[in-house]
């Protein structure tokens, strides 16, 4: 089969990932980079750029990439995926429910399945806690904490992604989403009881700190997410009622990815020194590869037309919707 030929839409900070990661994707090429704040001049890959969609013809590639702000995203993922193609749309799947629904819909039509990106399923701690407590090896699963926290800089307010208008919300939404999607991967019938945030710090209205719960029967969770948070943090503990799992980092600026894995009471056992001594420690480093992990996952599907039921796999536009979903019931919850 001739590799697949992608346009990535959107070339910011995600978008050059993306296409810097399509060099060593196998299976796919990059033909062609959309994004009217770039004139190509400095770009020596050679690939062709255009400043609209528009101006490339269906014909001329087989799938897409959007990674573009959220007030956009919608409207080119509609154009490309009726023109029968499929796309990876960066998270969320659209600002409302309602588009991520209708998205959901279009997508529907087409061969070959779209995708979201959720790429924080492809970090390698995250993978193997999943694995750990979808295997049961944790034991019933008691408690999860979930949160992710950065400070920003001095121009955040600045740009698209904290204008309400133009992200379409505050934290919950951006990036407080990766979190929902991993609740909703690890538990999925948490429910919300209580979520709380505040506002203030950086003048634009979005809700900048936020705390939510969830129970499922005997597993009560939080997500927490803030923007006030002066050091990068990503963690994710999960404790099951025999053992637990603790991710921390998520490389560059978030600190090197660790994950470590104890047994309930493992200290009482013979000859161990104590609890932390007892843990498995894995060490990932601090180069992050989840969103080129998650690409290679995705043209692997559009190439075998085989969804991967092995995690970590990337988010079906169905899941991507649901958590749309959460996230507006979430809103109209928040206090
Ligand atoms: N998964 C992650 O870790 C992660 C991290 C950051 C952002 N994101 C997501 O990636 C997406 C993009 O975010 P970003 O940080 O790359 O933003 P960005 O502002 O760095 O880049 C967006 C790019 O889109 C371009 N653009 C604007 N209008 C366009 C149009 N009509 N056609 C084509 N391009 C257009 C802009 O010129 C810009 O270069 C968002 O959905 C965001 O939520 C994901």
């Amino acid at each position: 089969m001739s590799e697949l030929r992608i346009v990535v839409v959107g070339y910011g900070l995600i978008g050059r990932q993306r296409a810097a990661a399509l060099a060593n994707i196998d299976g796919a090429v990059l033909v062609a980079i959309v994004d009217p704040g770039f004139d190509g001049a400095s770009d020596m890959s050679g690939v062709p750029h255009y400043q609209t969609l528009g101006e490339i013809q269906p014909d001329d590639f087989d799938a897409a990439v959007i990674a573009v702000p959220h007030d956009l995203a919608a409207g080119l993922a509609s154009a490309v995926l009726q023109s029968g193609r499929p796309v990876l749309v960066e998270k969320p799947l659209g600002p409302t429910a309602a588009e991520a629904r209708k998205l959901e819909q279009l997508a529907s039509r087409v061969s070959r399945p779209s995708f979201v990106g959720y790429n924080y399923r492809f970090l390698p701690a995250v993978s193997e806690l999943a694995q750990a407590v979808a295997s049961g090896s944790l034991g019933t699963l008691r408690n999860l904490d979930l949160l992710v926290g950065h400070g920003g800089h001095p121009d955040s307010a600045e740009g698209w992604k904290l204008d309400p208008e133009r992200a379409g919300g505050g934290v919950l939404l951006d990036p407080g989403v990766h979190l929902l999607d991993l609740l909703t991967c690890l538990s999925p019938e948490a429910r919300c009881t209580a979520i709380t945030a505040t506002r203030g710090f950086w003048r634009t209205g979005v809700e900048e700190d936020l705390v939510a719960i969830f129970r499922a029967d005997r597993m009560i969770a939080t997500v927490r997410v803030s923007h006030v948070r002066w050091i990068n943090t990503f963690r994710i503990e999960a404790f099951g009622e025999d053992g637990y799992a603790i991710a921390d980092g998520r490389g560059g600026n978030y600190g090197a990815m660790t994950l470590r894995i104890g047994r309930r009471w493992a200290w009482a056992r013979p000859g161990v020194a104590g609890q932390r001594e007892s843990e498995a420690l894995f060490d990932y480093g601090t180069d992050n590869q989840s969103l080129a992990m998650e690409l290679q996952s995705v043209v692997d599907v559009w190439r075998s037309a085989a969804q991967r039921t092995a995690i970590p796999r990337p988010a079906t536009m169905a899941e991507a919707r649901a958590v749309a979903e959460l996230c507006e019931q979430l809103y109209e919850q928040m206090t």
